[in-house]
């Protein structure tokens, strides 16, 4: 016989490892985040600059790009909840300089920095430019910003991969 008290031990212990799996969603370039549909905010000082391409490798089948001159101001926000983000872009032969700041922090991480990005002449796919884990649970705002290039660069943002706890 299985005393009551038992079963609600039982019952807590499986609230509280279903409660603690985390799950992973996207934010796609064009269809946005997988949960809540917000699209990514694409700001620039110019008009028009981002473009959607259309792409058979890559997430959801599109990544959006800009070719950024000098002097142009690049933004893209990308809002959300949980505790750890990854972003892909495309990367073309020129790696722009590309800095990361995580929710309105100071001191941003830049995509030249990034120890695992190498320049090379086919695009490549699916290249993790930022991550960052062991967030408090909450809302999030990650701002990816382009400015100051010396030359014309060529910027694509594929998907992010966020988790929720
Ligand atoms: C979420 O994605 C990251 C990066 O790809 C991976 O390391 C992690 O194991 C994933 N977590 C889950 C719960 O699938
Ligand atoms: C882009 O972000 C930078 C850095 O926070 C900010 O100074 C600038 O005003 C933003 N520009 C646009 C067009 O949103």
């Amino acid at each position: 016989m299985v005393k009551g008290s038992t079963l609600i031990v039982l019952a807590l212990h499986f609230f509280a490892t279903t409660w603690v799996i985390a799950t992973n969603r996207t934010i796609d370039d064009q269809f946005g985040d997988s949960h809540s549909g917000v699209k990514p905010t694409y700001l620039s000082s110019e008009n028009d600059i981002w473009k959607s391409h259309r792409c058979t490798s890559c997430f959801g089948g599109s990544y959006l790009a800009a070719t950024i001159l000098p002097s142009t101001v690049v933004n893209l926000t990308l809002k959300f909840e949980g505790t750890a983000i990854w972003v892909y872009f495309i990367l073309g032969s020129d790696l722009a300089k590309v800095s990361f700041f995580m929710d309105n922090n100071r001191s941003p991480t830049h995509l030249q920095d990034a120890g695992r990005v190498t320049r090379t002449i086919k695009p490549t796919q699916n290249a993790l430019v930022y991550s960052e884990t062991g967030l408090m649970m909450g809302s999030h705002k990650l701002l990816i910003t382009v400015s100051d290039s010396q030359e014309t660069v060529f910027v694509a943002f594929d998907f992010a991969r966020y988790q929720w706890i």
